[in-house]
């Protein structure tokens, strides 16, 4: 049965060949794990200018494809890899949309003409799998850049798709896609199609709530956050839109790719280790963070990290003001890894100086880093507003360090609260927006590693052991791929 399920997978970004955050992660090794579990899945995604065509043997396949824009003819590229992980990945190369210094932005700020953009790479998405005479039974689109595809199989009628179901996951509600309704023309969006039920959204164009209104079945990265996003704030206002598709929602967790991130298997930590040596693997590990960070050489200090692009999302308007209160009550260290909001960059990058041997900072992109961050550190800081999924809790607990989280979305579902009646529980959680809520926890956690040693050691071994693993997740994308194809 499994053998004839074919799905396209299409997102703006997959590792490792591209990534800005948590979607690449996903849409690196969900059709991965799908493929392993005998789903036959074809990747498509922009063969941006930073992807290393060498270093993944990625090659030409075809040299000039060409789909239809509005009255242009685009003439692009495709190429194919299926290395590091079997599974087959196409890149389309289209020099006009893809060959610049970013992905979704550069110094100047965001692309304005993204819908122009991921409405090309949509088309060329399904012009592919007829190039390759491939009907897919489902056509798994990803946030807003992938909506279009969702739209096309309803608004095409092609034959060729004539079988074939759409899903689209959400997994960020944050971001809309918002663009000027002049890409109409060019993306073939009939104008019927821009209105309430569909594109439109007070006057411009909204691409996530097409998704919504034109999948088949949409899903979200956790549980917790399906519930939230049909409340308004949650939804960022399409509430009304995913109320209607209720009953075609569901919120399927992310897993983790336990290829990358495993304590046990590591490439990029100097010691690798695993739930019975832990504590000399991470001592090890947080003596080199210490020096890499230039913090002071002591293996008895909690280090507290934060690995996360510098957003609003991500908490970090709760988060500057309590580091210094933080820093000068409690006797700790700190370690910052992200880049995104100018003040934020100035802010986390100048504390270091301010706090030579207890603060360190990096500010940019590192993929080793982040890694030895996650192994050398004592705890995770994640006091995120709002947080679809979130992959780094997850990474940390199985890495032995403990969260410290705000309990919405994804992470209310993957950490357990600790409870000190019982000794048991894999981080701290806290409910509250507030600078005191997030100080008070980190306060207890800091309690907790001085005072609490062997709760400590109970909670690292079962936040070591917990199963994030991707096969959980994909027999539950798997039931729903099966679910729609009997609806043919
Ligand atoms: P989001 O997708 O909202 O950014 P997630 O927690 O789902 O959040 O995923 C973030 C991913 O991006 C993780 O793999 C994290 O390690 C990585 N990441 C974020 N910022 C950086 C950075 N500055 N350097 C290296 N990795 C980063
Ligand atoms: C988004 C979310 C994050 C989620 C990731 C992968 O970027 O912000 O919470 O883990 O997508 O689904």
């Amino acid at each position: 049965m499994l053998d004839n399920l074919r799905v396209l997978f299409i997102a703006s970004e997959a590792a490792p060949y591209a990534k800005t955050g948590g979607l690449g992660d996903v849409a690196g090794a969900l059709p991965a794990y799908l493929n392993q579990a005998g789903v036959k899945v074809k990747t498509v995604i922009p063969l941006y200018q930073s992807i290393d065509r060498e270093r993944y043997s990625i090659n030409l396949l075809f040299n000039s494809s060409c789909v239809k824009m509005g009255n242009c003819e685009e003439f692009y590229s495709v190429y194919h890899t299926n290395i590091p992980n079997g599974n087959d990945v196409y890149f389309i190369d289209f020099e006009k949309y893809f060959k610049r210094a970013g992905i979704y932005f550069d110094a100047n700020g965001d692309y304005r003409d993204s819908a122009y953009r991921y409405s090309f790479l949509c088309r060329a998405a399904m012009q592919l799998a007829k190039d390759l005479n491939f009907k897919p039974d489902i056509i798994h689109a990803n946030d807003w850049q992938t909506s279009f595809a969702c739209y096309y199989l309803k608004s095409d009628n092609d034959e060729f798709f004539s079988n074939t179901k759409s899903v689209f996951t959400i997994h960020n509600i944050g971001y809309q896609g918002i663009y000027e309704p002049d890409v109409l023309d060019y993306a073939k969006i009939r104008y019927d199609d821009f209105s309430s039920w569909g594109f439109e959204s007070f006057g411009k164009l909204n691409l996530m709530k097409a998704g919504i209104c034109f999948a088949d079945k949409i899903t979200t990265v956790s549980p917790h956050y399906a519930q939230e996003i049909l409340g308004p704030i949650g939804s960022n206002g399409l509430h009304m839109y995913l109320e209607a598709r209720k009953n075609d929602l569901i919120g399927i967790l992310n897993g983790c790719d336990t290829k990358v991130w495993n304590p046990a298997t590591d490439k990029y930590i100097p010691a690798n280790y695993d739930l019975n040596s832990y504590k000399t693997g991470k001592a090890f590990n947080k003596k080199i963070l210490q020096n890499m960070f230039l913090l002071q050489e002591n293996p008895n200090v909690p280090i507290f990290s934060f690995i996360a692009r510098l957003t609003p999302q991500k908490g970090i308007d709760l988060l500057a003001p309590v580091v210094e209160r933080v820093i000068n009550s409690m006797a700790c260290q700190i370690v910052f890894l992200g880049s995104g909001e100018e003040w934020a960059q100035w802010f986390f990058g100048g504390l270091p100086a301010r706090y030579p041997g207890k603060i360190g900072a990096y500010i940019g992109y590192s993929e080793d880093k982040s890694h030895l961050i996650e192994a050398g550190s004592d705890f995770f800081l994640m006091p995120s507003i709002y947080e679809p999924c979130g992959l780094n809790q997850m990474y940390s607990q199985l890495y032995g360090t403990l969260p410290i989280v705000r309990a919405t979305g994804g992470l209310d579902d993957t950490v357990d609260n600790y409870n000190e009646q019982t000794s048991i529980g894999t981080g701290f959680k806290f409910w509250d927006i507030s600078v005191d809520a997030l100080y008070n926890t980190i306060g207890w956690a800091n309690a907790t590693y001085y005072d609490r040693k062997d709760d400590m050691h109970n909670m690292i071994r079962e936040a070591m052991i917990k199963d994030y693993s991707w096969e959980k997740a994909c027999a539950k994308y798997i039931k729903l791929y099966q679910e729609l194809i009997t609806w043919k």
